[in-house]
């Protein structure tokens, strides 16, 4: 494998090794949460700075990174296959040099290079500041790994280059892992202890998204309620950053139930640009399921808590997870389930099947015993149900007048442009005469809706009152 490197002798500085990688092409693909999406930034700006341009064909690319998932077996089965294609591709391009990033990185590690030919490195979410040594150790002919977690990294002072064509919205991530061990999550294991960012980077990051144009910004953690900088916890930061970048929609996720304060949901009411999205998963409707999962609320608290956001935000679109099938989970617990969502009357969901991750408590303590058949039934059941609840929030936003940003024209229609509404819903908006771009905020009037998505008009001078 070729080995680029430009010696400079420096004056008064001994022998420096300057990588250089220039002319080089990586590929980057990521797969599942956010959380990922926005690692998979950090990782591009590392290898920038090692000389790497970036290309969307994966054919000439000479450095392949998978940003992966192990949240379920599926996710990891979908890697897998994408392995054994790349192997093909290796066999016509020998020096093409592959790397599992990632979750499912973390999982296996070693395993990795065992049952897959075509890896040649393997880093962990905490490890990625070694990405560029990794790469030298791989060209000199050797296979790299790197998995240790850490307690610090946060990645603070690496700026993300953003990598999607998208210039309206970008993730900013405020914290790294996970302390609540969830019996079912993998999360703990894969991304370590939770760790916040200080919020000074956060800040800056943020003015200089604002700076460069964007419209929107994530806060990502896996549980941003607990977020804390040295006592500053959430409900600060939302302040300080909606005060920094007033012009910005501020979201955020996830959020976790036995931790959201009144005072996050205070804040939230209080600026205009802090969005009143919450995803909010709700995992199961049984106590005693909850219990199993270590989840630290019950059915009650959780309720409590969607009355709590409908109060203070009473145009909330509230979002959840759920899993159907946990271990030792009866029709009666997954009946409570399906009440749960309608007490909760969810605006939309993601639900899954329980996959039994290896290594959590859950694999341990439980037996995974319900039927695979029994799973599907009630995947399919909360899905339809999650269906019917989604519709019949879209419908009653139908003749009101939201603010939408732009994001994107729909894949469908180059008359139509796609975006979200400022609490969070899909929205197609009718664009024929192509009087707007990705990255406008308009003010449209949704005419029709489905459970996925909103139909809007822009909206005319009389429907906003303005004469
Ligand atoms: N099996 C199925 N779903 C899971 N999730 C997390 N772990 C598992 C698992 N082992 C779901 C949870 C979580 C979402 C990101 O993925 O609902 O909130
Ligand atoms: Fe994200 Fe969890 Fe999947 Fe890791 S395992 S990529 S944290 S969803």
């Amino acid at each position: 494998m070729a080995l680029a490197h430009t010696r400079i002798y420096g004056q008064d500085s001994p022998l420096q090794v300057l990588p250089n990688h220039r002319g080089y092409k990586a590929y980057i693909e990521t797969y599942g949460c956010q959380m990922n999406f926005a690692d998979s930034e950090l990782v591009a700006s590392l290898l920038h700075q090692e000389g790497y341009s970036f290309t969307t064909e994966v054919e000439e690319a000479d450095l392949i990174l998978i940003n992966t998932c192990a949240i379920r077996e599926h996710a990891e089965e979908k890697i897998w296959q994408r392995l054994r294609y790349l192997e093909n591709l290796k066999a016509r391009r020998p020096h093409l040099m592959v790397g599992v990033i990632g979750c499912m990185a973390e999982r296996l590690r070693q395993r990795l290079f065992e049952e897959s030919p075509v890896v040649d490195l393997v880093i962990g979410p905490d490890s990625y500041r070694h990405l560029p040594q990794l790469i030298r150790q791989v060209e000199s002919g050797a296979k790299a790994i790197h998995t240790l977690l850490s307690r610090e990294e946060t990645y603070a002072d690496i700026a993300p280059l953003r990598l999607s064509p998208n210039k309206v919205s970008a993730y900013i991530s405020i914290m790294r892992g996970c302390n609540n061990m969830c019996t079912f999550c993998i999360v703990p294991f894969t991304r370590g202890r939770e760790r916040s960012r200080p919020h000074q980077s956060i800040l800056q990051e943020a003015i200089q998204l604002s700076e460069a144009g964007y419209q929107e910004i994530t806060l990502l953690g896996q549980n941003v309620d607990s977020y804390n900088d040295q006592g500053l916890r959430f409900a600060q930061l939302l302040r300080l950053v909606a005060e920094a970048v007033p012009n910005v929609w501020i979201r955020f996720a996830t959020s976790h139930p036995k931790d959201m304060l009144d005072e996050v949901l205070e804040t939230l009411a209080s600026y205009p640009n802090l969005t009143p999205y919450i995803h909010l998963p709700i995992q199961s409707g049984s106590n005693r399921i909850l219990a199993r999962m270590n989840r630290g609320y019950t059915v009650e608290w959780y309720l409590d808590r969607i009355a709590a956001i409908r109060r203070y935000l009473p145009q909330a679109v509230i979002s959840t997870d759920i899993i159907v099938g946990f271990c030792g989970e009866t029709e009666e617990d997954f009946q409570e389930t399906l009440q749960a969502m309608k007490a909760a009357a969810f605006d939309s969901g993601y639900y899954f099947m329980y996959s039994e991750r290896p290594g959590t408590l859950a694999a341990r303590r439980y037996k995974d015993d319900v039927p695979l058949e029994v799973k599907k039934e009630r995947l399919e059941a909360v899905i339809a149900l999650g269906q019917q609840l989604s519709l019949e929030s879209n419908r009653r936003e139908i003749g009101k007048v939201h603010s939408v940003l732009l994001e994107k024209v729909s894949r469908r229609s180059a008359n139509d442009l796609t975006g979200r509404t400022f609490h969070g819903k899909a929205v197609v908006v009718r664009n024929s005469a192509h009087t707007y771009k990705p990255g406008d905020k308009v003010q449209a009037r949704i005419v029709e809706a489905t459970s996925a998505t909103l139909i809007g008009e822009i909206a005319d001078a009389r429907a906003l009152g303005v004469h």
